[in-house]
């Protein structure tokens, strides 16, 4: 039987956040992370694109053993998920999984909204995809969700700018326009692995009492869920407890920029892609 590390995808860094909390839930498990930082990022760019950029690097973990990728991206779950699960797949070996973290994110938003409003922050490219939409109608079709695109975020983050003042300038003008659109809301879904290095700033410009929920604490428990009922593909996903990172840009930005993410020191491997 071949087994192999569970692959972690990010367009750049914001990934890492969910492979911090994934870590946490299931540590024995090794684990190989893939940053596509030399093209990030991909909130702004076409729908091909995005699906294209996110197919290359999904192919290029497969060729590393990995048995089941977490598309740890948003905009990558939201452009490119479907059409690799359904069209790629079958073709490449459909014994493998690639997963999302839309879906097990729309799926627990119900137990936090008291009022039924909920605020989507996310990139052009996840808002305009309407997938949360989507995905949280099927669940829990009388919650109102209102989206708000904040393209400024991502480039704070990547540009280590996350603590400046334009950081609570460009999170006032987001938040403010969101709440323009409901002042009913009362749970905020931070729609990007990139935002939780902002949920300081986020929460002190939100109003008092807004429930904010961080997507890594809510796809660690489903992800090991996922694995207690898929136990065929449990038992491809090896054991020991390693942690290894690639990207596809220069190294050493990758480390000293990774451990603000990840929360330790990160050594990673250059892969050209
Ligand atoms: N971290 C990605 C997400 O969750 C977005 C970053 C990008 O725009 O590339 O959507």
């Amino acid at each position: 039987m071949i087994q192999g590390p569970i692959g972690v995808f990010d367009s750049g860094y914001g990934g890492l956040t969910v492979l911090k909390e994934i870590v946490k839930e299931l540590p024995d498990y090794d684990y190989l992370y893939l940053g596509d930082n030399a093209r990030t990022p991909y909130g702004t760019r076409s729908f091909e694109t995005i699906y294209e950029y996110t197919l290359e690097c999904v192919q290029h973990l497969f060729v590393q053993n990995c048995q089941l990728i977490i598309l740890a991206c948003n905009t990558a779950s939201a452009k490119a998920l479907r059409n690799i699960q359904q069209k790629d797949l079958p073709k490449i070996d459909p014994s493998k999984r690639v997963l999302g973290v839309i879906r097990p994110t729309a799926e627990i938003i119900g137990e936090h909204t008291k009022t039924g409003h909920v605020g989507v922050l996310g990139t052009n490219g996840t808002v305009s995809s309407e997938s949360y939409l989507i995905e949280i109608k099927k669940q829990f079709p009388n919650i109102i969700v209102h989206q708000q695109a904040c393209p400024m975020w991502v480039p704070l983050v990547e540009n280590n700018e996350y603590n400046s003042a334009g950081a609570d300038y460009f999170i006032q003008k987001y938040l403010d326009e969101l709440f323009t659109q409901s002042s009913e809301i009362d749970t905020l879904l931070l729609a990007c692995t990139h935002y939780p290095l902002l949920i300081d700033k986020i929460r002190k410009h939100a109003p008092n009492g807004i429930t904010i929920l961080n997507q890594g604490e809510v796809v660690a428990p489903s992800l090991k869920d996922y694995l207690r009922r898929h136990p065929e593909l449990e038992t491809r996903c090896s054991k020991g407890g390693t942690r290894d990172f690639i990207t596809t840009d220069s190294t050493s930005n990758f480390d000293n920029h990774a451990s603000l993410f990840f929360g330790s020191a990160i050594k990673s491997e250059f892969v050209h892609i």
